[in-house]
């Protein structure tokens, strides 16, 4: 009888499921997208009983397409949407607010309160973090201070913390019924409340923040055994065994195990992450330091991230807000049409800008627009914003490490895009890579799951699935590089200094 391994990938536009062979192959997926909710401008949030149903549904689905009950499924891995915090009744398991998502920009005045003292570097040295409404630890802050009752019931015990691993681990394996309330250091370094060197939530900043110790969960490796999925569930005593971010995740996918390895991945951001092996390394260059994985008792791998916050949701919004396309493959056909951007640079500044800027005063920006320009042009520039952002971010792997990139392996959805792939590579002026899964995130949780449950021995076997599916070359001359280049710093710095005490 074959044995597979379930990853599910609670992403931010949807929750996946997909049961994996021995080979790193897919075997069956289920997905479903959830509810985007934006109450006001800079506000987006997530109904978490919505994410969990439809995680509970993606794994029945996921199973019934191959047809397979849990006796064939060895160890089930979690990846998530890192950072989008949600905060509920331990006793209920109901939710006390909407999941508070990473994109969401309502904490600046908490970020502004709490740099006063210090400045926005001032936790950066221990936990790799600037100050920012990006983590999770001020969304936590916002829920105890906003939501009535809240702080009491925390401070009484009765509220629990997570990002969304915490929360799918937690239903999984029993909820209020002896559910497992846990995180992984992937995720925990991502809250602002992490030490990096110890692996423990730092006293001293959880009481700046006021939140309270025992909503916090407990923080393990990337790959044991954390439980066993609840008697309850269609994967009944099924050990849940591996937890990564979905950044972390991708790159433990592309098999970028060691020193000196980086992947970039394209979805509702793009995130380029570059392992620094044992070391942890602080970016002069605007980088995050951040955990890359840790497997069970061994030493963490630590990493250098450079996070944008916008790229694939700019598709989605010229689909959505603007009604351009009606999906998003459509992009491409639009911007095949014309022979180049028309002079027009976006700058999708949505949440302010993230790395290597970390301008939360930045909003979005169309610039270099005339009369000449058509929607066209404007499709053209939306994709080429993510090469650009990416290059500036590759820039700053660079100038970090002192040694360059001489490729880029890359993942996640916008990687379909060929033309945008092409262009990538002719802005980076090195090869882009693609492998033959592109699942990586979901392959990445398979993987630690499946290490921790025997199902592969060690990274070696893991490295020997990798497989090349497509390279694109350089093939732009080195003056038009940088005269895009100029362009686009240019329209940067006009998406700058926008928010003010005028704009809400
Ligand atoms: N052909 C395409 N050209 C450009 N963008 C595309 C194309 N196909 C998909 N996208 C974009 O890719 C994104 C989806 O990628 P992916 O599924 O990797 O996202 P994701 O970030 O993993 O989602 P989640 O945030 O739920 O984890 C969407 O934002 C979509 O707009
Ligand atoms: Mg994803």
């Amino acid at each position: 009888m074959s044995q597979y391994v379930i990853a599910i990938d609670q992403g931010t536009t949807s929750s996946r499921a997909i049961v994996f062979d021995h080979d790193g192959n897919i075997v069956s997926s289920g997905q479903l997208e959830h509810e985007q909710i934006f109450p006001k401008a800079g506000w987006v949030e997530h109904n978490a009983a919505e994410i969990w149903n439809n995680t509970r549904e993606v794994i029945g689905t996921a199973l019934a397409q191959a047809n397979l009950t849990r006796h064939d499924i060895v160890g089930v891995g979690i990846t998530n949407q890192r950072e989008t915090a949600v905060v509920w009744d331990k006793n209920t398991g109901v939710p006390v607010y909407n999941a508070i998502v990473w994109q969401d920009t309502r904490t600046q005045p908490i970020v502004d309160e709490l740099a006063a003292d210090g400045g926005v570097e001032r936790f950066k040295q221990k936990v790799g973090l600037p100050l920012a409404t990006y983590f999770s630890g001020t969304k936590i802050k916002w829920i105890l201070d906003n939501v009535e009752g809240a702080r009491e019931r925390a401070e009484a015990g009765d509220l629990l913390f997570g990002n969304t691993d915490s929360w799918v681990t937690w239903n999984l394996t029993g909820g209020p019924d002896g559910g497992v309330h846990i995180t992984d250091v992937t995720n925990a370094s991502r809250t602002m409340f992490m030490d990096l060197e110890t692996l423990a939530w730092e006293q001293e900043i959880l009481d700046i923040f006021g939140v309270p110790r025992s909503m916090m969960p407990e923080i393990k490796s990337s790959s044991e055994v954390y439980g066993h999925v609840h008697t309850s569930q269609l994967l009944r005593e099924v050990p849940v065994a591996g937890i990564l971010g979905d950044q972390q995740a991708a790159t433990f996918g592309q098999a970028a195990f060691q020193a000196g390895e980086a992947k970039n991945t394209y979805g509702t951001g793009c995130f380029l992450i570059f392992n620094t092996g044992e070391e942890i390394v602080h970016s002069k260059n605007g980088l995050l330091t951040t955990l890359g994985y840790k497997l069970g008792d061994a030493a963490p791998h630590y990493a250098l991230e450079g996070s944008i916050a916008v790229t694939g949701s700019l598709i989605q919004w010229l689909r959505d807000n603007l009604g351009m396309i009606s999906s998003a493959p459509e992009v491409e056909t639009l911007a095949a049409s014309v022979e180049d951007n028309g002079g027009v640079y976006i700058v999708p500044a949505f949440s302010g800008l993230f790395a290597p800027y970390w301008r939360s005063d930045a909003r979005g920006a169309i610039v270099g627009l005339t009369r000449f320009v058509n929607k066209n042009h404007i499709a053209r520039a939306a994709l080429e914003a993510t090469a650009f952002q990416t290059r500036e971010v590759l820039d700053a792997v660079n100038a970090d490490s002192g040694v360059d990139l001489t490729e880029l392996k890359v993942d996640g959805g916008m990687v379909a895009n060929d033309a945008l792939m092409q262009f990538q590579a002719d802005i980076l002026g090195v090869p882009v890579i693609r492998p033959k899964v592109t699942e990586t995130t979901a392959l990445g949780a398979a993987y630690a799951a499946g290490l921790a449950v025997g199902f592969w021995n060690d990274l070696g076997e893991l490295s020997s699935n990798w497989a090349e599916d497509k390279r694109w070359e350089p093939s732009m001359d080195s003056a038009e590089r940088d005269r895009q280049m100029r362009l686009w710093k240019k329209a940067v710095t006009k998406s700058m200094d926008w928010v003010d005490d005028d704009v809400k």
